[in-house]
């Protein structure tokens, strides 16, 4: 388990009323001109659109490397802070598991099978994500680590990143790091 140790201030908060029920997963509320708010200066800020993602869908993330117009996460309204809309949901942990993505970290699973990794070498293989709140579960021949913020177990049950995580994640404050410019 790790205290990764980086802190966020808050910058700003910029508000858009809009009658748009469902804004998907194609970036749309990152634009102006498609009825979203503009990033700013994403080499210097961690943007957050908060949204009515629709599908089902909690939240979503841009790794590091990617265009700087997208830069950042999108989080679905109930899902946002501590918000009883949210149900199992709702302590705030999608921003979380979606600052994980913008630092780097894949799913535990690495998205595929049992040969898929994650890049991180102390979380051990799997093949699926868990969901709710699964307690101890064995895939690929070890048991999974589904308390950890990259699993897809409920809020109340993910609580902890590890030590390869952590140390994935702060490389990118390193030298040519991916997220260098963050870096005072
Ligand atoms: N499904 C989303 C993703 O893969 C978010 C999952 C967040 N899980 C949670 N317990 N809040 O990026
Ligand atoms: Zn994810
Ligand atoms: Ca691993």
């Amino acid at each position: 388990m790790a205290d990764v140790e980086i802190t966020f201030a808050l910058a700003g908060i910029n508000r858009r009323t809009s009658s748009k029920t469902s804004w998907g997963t194609r970036d749309a509320m990152k634009y102006a001109k498609r009825g979203g708010i503009d990033a700013t200066d994403a080499a210097n800020n961690l943007n957050i659109w908060v949204c009515e993602i629709g599908g089902g869908i909690l939240g979503y993330a841009q790794f590091p490397g990617g265009k700087s117009a997208t830069d950042g996460i999108v989080i679905g309204t109930d899902y946002f802070g501590e918000n009883t809309a949210g149900g199992i949901y709702g302590d705030g942990r999608t921003a979380t598991h979606e600052v994980g993505h913008w630092l780097n970290l894949r799913h535990i699973w690495g998205d595929g099978g049992c040969s898929v990794d994650d890049y991180v070498s102390d979380t051990p293989i799997s093949d699926r994500p868990n969901y709710l709140c699964p307690g101890s579960i064995e895939h690929c021949g070890t048991t999974d680590m589904t308390m950890n913020y990259m699993d897809y177990v409920q809020d109340d049950c993910m609580y902890m990143f590890s030590v390869g995580q952590n140390d994935r994640m702060r490389t990118l404050f390193g030298n040519n790091g991916g997220r260098e410019s963050f870096v005072p």
